[in-house]
């Protein structure tokens, strides 16, 4: 198995006599929603079957990265200037396993200044949306360190194999439209490592598919994504659930072809469902559903008994997210207001859509955030 995608101008031992004082590096990247949920994983970051998911447009971090070189101490590192940035936790980990791989990056301190699009706490993935700007960021200051070229084509699936090491579902954001991450026969080219863009094999009708968050809690995570997916290492349903995710993604890839939201919502759905059914069997079950998430499944599906194309899937959270349509906007969304919104937090709710994936923020060293 390939242990690294890095070219060796990136991994090579450098003088650091050569090498740049100062470089500044900025990435918007999304976030993504699975259709097919990631859930459980093997050393080192490995899944257990594929998993697909739509990258989101609207729900983005944005993160600058100022490198500076050091003398041989490195600066702490900090987040939005606090050393003990919550982040910090799972960032500081995810930087010594670049600094590993790509040394010249052990050479330099680093600022980051990061900020997300969206609320904290809301069903969105900020791990996904910040841990994959956060690879971008790091591989362009680390190839510029060494005048390399990277064109996108070659960053995005360097990024997405760094990004998985910071959080798996991270992988899955660097492209846009639909992506997939694990080894299947149905994707050529499809890999354990890093994911893969599939929007060429997906019906256009299917790229303007709009995303509604219905936030019925803020309140934090009851359950870490690292402890569930521990769960699965000794769950009874494993194997029954390896099988079903395999066959659901057989059947969402053809309907993704063919255009059959119906079909694709459909198996949504029955993803979202048995999440929470391994969620809710494994030893020491949790129940991470509200009862206002209950009802509003019960309503989307009512509404498409009546015959509007709406269809939901659900994080490990209480959080609905709302699959319909562009041409129905307007009736989804009187829907939502209606008849939803009364049960999500203080009203709230976020319309998002399927996305164009990460963007490089031009003109960094003119941000007024690195004005010191
Ligand atoms: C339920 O990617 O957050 O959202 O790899 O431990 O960081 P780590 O887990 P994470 O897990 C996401 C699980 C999920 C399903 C999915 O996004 O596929």
């Amino acid at each position: 198995m390939r242990t690294s995608p890095f070219p060796a101008e990136l991994t090579a031992a450098v003088d650091p006599g050569k090498l740049p004082g100062i470089i500044f590096s900025g990435w918007q990247s999304p976030s993504n929603i699975a259709f097919i949920k990631y859930w459980g994983k093997r050393p080192l970051q490995l899944p257990l079957y594929p998993s697909l998911s739509m990258t989101l447009q609207e729900a983005f971090t944005q993160t600058l990265v100022e490198a500076t070189l050091h003398d041989g101490n490195p600066s702490p590192i900090m987040i939005n200037n606090d050393p003990a940035h919550p982040f910090l936790g799972k960032l500081a980990p995810f930087l010594d396993w670049f600094t590993v791989k790509i040394p010249v990056l052990n050479q330099y301190s680093f600022r980051i200044t990061t900020r997300n699009s969206f609320p904290h706490s809301t069903g969105i993935a900020s791990s996904a949306s910040g841990m994959s700007a956060f690879a971008l960021c790091l591989l362009t200051i680390a190839s510029e360190a060494v005048s390399l070229q990277l064109p996108n084509e070659h960053l995005m699936p360097m990024a997405s194999f760094a990004a998985r090491m910071g959080s798996g579902s991270a992988c899955r954001s660097l492209f846009g439209g639909y992506t997939v991450w694990g080894e299947t026969d149905l994707i050529p080219r499809s890999n354990d490592l890093e994911a893969i863009g599939i929007t060429h094999v997906v019906h256009p009708s299917l790229t303007s598919l709009h995303d509604a968050i219905l936030v019925i809690s803020r309140q934090p995570k009851r359950l870490s994504s690292s402890k569930g997916h521990e769960t699965m290492n000794r769950h009874p349903f494993a194997e029954a659930r390896i099988e079903q995710a395999r066959d659901h993604l057989t059947g969402i890839l053809q309907a993704m072809k063919e255009g059959n939201l119906e079909r694709v919502g459909s198996i949504a759905e029955a993803e979202a469902l048995s999440l929470h059914a391994l969620v809710m069997s494994a030893a020491g079950g949790a129940v991470l559903l509200e009862p206002a998430t209950l009802t509003v499944m019960n309503r989307i599906r009512e509404a498409r008994s009546l015959g509007l194309p709406v269809f939901f899937t659900l994080d490990a959270g209480p959080n609905v997210h709302l699959l319909y349509p562009e041409e129905n906007k307007s009736q989804v969304q009187r829907f939502i207001e209606n008849e939803l919104a009364p049960y999500c937090t203080d009203g709230l709710w976020i319309d998002d859509l399927c996305g164009a994936g990460p963007g490089r923020i031009e003109e960094v060293t003119r941000s007024p955030e690195f004005s010191s």
